[in-house]
């Protein structure tokens, strides 16, 4: 039974990470949030004083070889450790998300993750989400999807999402984070976010949950049938 590799790229709070889980979860293979280790790396760069007014990127680089990042499952959801503490909740928090782009932009953090990722991903059966998966971490994966969807969308799905989660932020903070960091995200030096040539487009403004699902699946199977791949 043929297992591929799936990239899903694409712009901040569009629903990468929930086509990926659900991708994951209808195939039976492994689902990683790559964003959630830039966040990783973000809360541990915090927490050792290296973002103060800006970003002390020698102070970081002297202690990126302590960045202890993992996948754990916890009650059925992977969750982010960092050394042996789940930090899944509060790597979502504005606090990270404000810093993040930030954190992202340097090389050595870069090429630390992204090894990773390619491990993890080594064996195939894998859908990975984030700004580079289609062209640096798989760039020979089977299956390459560039999702987007309007600033207005997202942003409002995003604090619904926050809401959700009980934590408080204007919707007009929720949208200038989101803009500042595509910008950083598209315009930095290092893998900025792009749409490769082979990755299909996927603009989900008006589609559900399940009608994203359901289109992302239809292009799986294009590549595997599902009699051979389930
Ligand atoms: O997907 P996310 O919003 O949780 O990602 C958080 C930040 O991490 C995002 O602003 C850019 C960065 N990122 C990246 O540079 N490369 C990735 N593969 C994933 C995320």
């Amino acid at each position: 039974m043929k297992k591929i590799t799936i990239a899903i790229d694409g712009h901040s709070a569009c629903g990468k990470s929930t086509l990926a889980k659900g991708l994951a979860s209808k195939l039976n293979y492994v689902f990683i949030d790559s964003g959630a280790m830039y966040r990783g790396a973000s809360l541990f760069a915090l927490r050792n004083g290296c973002l103060n007014q800006d970003l002390d990127k020698t102070l970081l680089l002297s202690l990126l070889d302590q960045l202890n990042l993992s996948f754990k499952n916890v009650s059925g959801t992977n969750c982010l450790f960092l050394g042996a503490e789940n930090i899944e909740d509060e790597i979502r928090q504005p606090h990270v998300a404000a810093v993040v782009s930030k954190v992202a932009t340097i090389k050595e953090v870069r090429v630390k993750l992204v090894a990773q990722q390619q491990e993890m991903g080594a064996n195939g059966g894998i859908v990975m989400d984030g700004r580079d998966i289609g062209s640096v971490v798989f760039p020979n994966a089977e299956l390459k999807l560039f999702v987007t969807a309007s600033t207005a969308i997202r942003s409002e799905r995003r604090f619904l999402e926050l809401q959700g989660k009980g934590i408080k932020q204007d919707i007009e903070e929720v949208e200038k984070n989101l803009i500042e960091r595509d910008h950083i995200d598209s315009t930095r030096e290092e893998s900025p976010l792009i749409q490769v040539e082979d990755a299909i487009v996927l603009d989900n403004s008006e589609l559900s949950k399940e009608e994203q699902l359901e289109w992302a699946l239809n292009k799986v199977f294009d590549i595997i049938p599902p009699s051979s791949s389930i």
